[in-house]
C-alpha cells in the first residue's frame, strides 16, 4: 500500500492543527496504521505533546531540511508512535534556505525515503503562509484543514485554499484537499452552527462527518506530554478523534496491519 502524506494546515493560528495532528496520529497508530507525525512548526508543540524532550532529540526537522541529517536518523520512537521532532531552531530555516535551489521541495525530498516505512505521514504545519507552509504543502499528497467554527473562519479558510491552489499550479500538481474538519465545536452557540452551515454550502462533500467538540481534556493533554487517548481514553475528545481516524481510514482507503489493542476496531466498512 502506498504511503499517504497529509499536511494538517491552516494559515489561521490556534484552530486545532496540532491537536488534530497529534490525536489523529495516536489514534491511527493504535488502529494498526503505521503513522509518522512530522512536527513542522518552530513552536514544537507536537513534539512536546508526544512526550519528546529536547534531550531525546538527536537531530530536528530543521537539520533534516537543511540536509544536515537524514530524516530516518532524526525520527524518535515514542509509546504513541514515531515523531520527526522540531525545535525552536526551525525559526531560522526560512532564512537559511533563501537563495538555495528547490528550497520549496526540501521537506518533500527528505520524507521520500520514509514512504516505505509508513502508511501515513501527518505533517503538523505552522500557522503562516511562508516557506515552511509551502514546504509542507509540497511534501503532501493531501491537505486536512481544521476549521474552528468562529468569526472570520471563512476568511482563514479561503486564504489557505488560495495557497493550496498556488502550490498546485506551480509545484505540486497532485495536491488534493483531503478534507475539512470542524474543531472546538460548541453546539450551544449560534455562531458555531452558522459557520458550519456556511462552510457546508461551499464544500459539502469535503467535510468530515466527525465533528470535534470543545473538550477540556484535549487542552489538558499537552501539558502531560501525551496524546488525549492516553491521558483520558474515555473523554469526548479522545473518542471524537478515534472516530475521525476511522473516517480518515475509509476516506484514504488505508488498511490496518495488526491491531495493537483488541478493543480498537479499525472498522471494516
Ligand atoms: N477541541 C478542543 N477543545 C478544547 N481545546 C482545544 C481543542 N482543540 C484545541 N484546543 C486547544 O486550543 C489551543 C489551540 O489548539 P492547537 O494548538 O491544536 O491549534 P494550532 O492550530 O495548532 O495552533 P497554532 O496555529 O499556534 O499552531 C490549544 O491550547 C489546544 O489545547
Ligand atoms: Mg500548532
Amino acid at each position: 500500500m502506498a504511503c499517504k502524506i497529509i499536511a494538517v494546515a491552516s494559515q489561521k493560528g490556534g484552530v486545532g492543527k496540532t491537536t488534530t495532528a497529534v490525536s489523529l496520529a495516536a489514534a491511527l497508530n493504535r488502529m494498526g496504521i503505521r503513522t509518522l507525525l512530522v512536527d513542522f512548526d518552530p513552536q514544537s508543540n507536537a513534539t512536546g505533546n508526544f512526550g519528546v524532550s529536547r534531550r531525546a532529540i538527536r537531530a530536528d526537522v530543521r537539520a533534516v531540511i537543511l540536509r544536515e541529517a537524514a530524516a530516518a536518523d532524526a525520527v524518535v520512537k515514542t509509546p504513541y508512535g514515531d515523531v520527526l521532532p522540531a525545535t525552536i531552531d526551525l525559526v531560522g530555516a526560512e532564512i537559511a534556505l533563501v537563495g538555495e535551489e528547490a528550497r520549496e521541495l526540501r521537506l518533500r525530498e527528505a520524507l521520500e525515503p520514509l514512504r516505505g516505512d509508513y502508511d501515513v505521514i501527518l505533517i503538523d504545519c505552522a500557522p503562516s503562509l511562508g516557506l515552511l507552509m509551502v514546504n509542507g504543502l509540497c511534501a503532501a499528497d493531501g491537505v486536512l484543514i481544521p476549521i474552528q467554527c468562529e468569526y472570520l473562519a471563512l476568511e482563514g479558510l479561503s486564504l489557505t485554499i488560495d495557497t493550496m491552489r498556488n502550490v498546485r499550479k506551480r509545484l505540486n500538481p497532485g495536491l488534493e484537499l483531503t478534507g475539512l474538519l470542524f474543531t472546538m465545536y460548541d453546539g450551544r452557540t449560534n455562531l458555531s452552527g452558522q459557520v458550519a452551515r456556511e462552510v457546508k454550502r461551499h464544500f459539502a462533500d469535503k467535510i468530515f462527518k466527525t465533528v470535534i467538540p470543545r473538550n477540556v481534556r484535549l487542552s489538558e493533554a499537552p501539558s502531560h506530554g501525551m496524546p488525549v487517548q492516553y491521558y483520558d481514553r474515555s473523554s469526548k475528545g479522545a473518542r471524537s478523534y478515534d472516530e475521525l481516524a476511522q473516517e480518515f481510514i475509509l476516506r484514504l482507503r488505508l488498511m490496518p496491519r495488526a491491531r495493537q489493542n483488541g478493543k480498537d476496531g479499525a472498522g471494516n466498512g
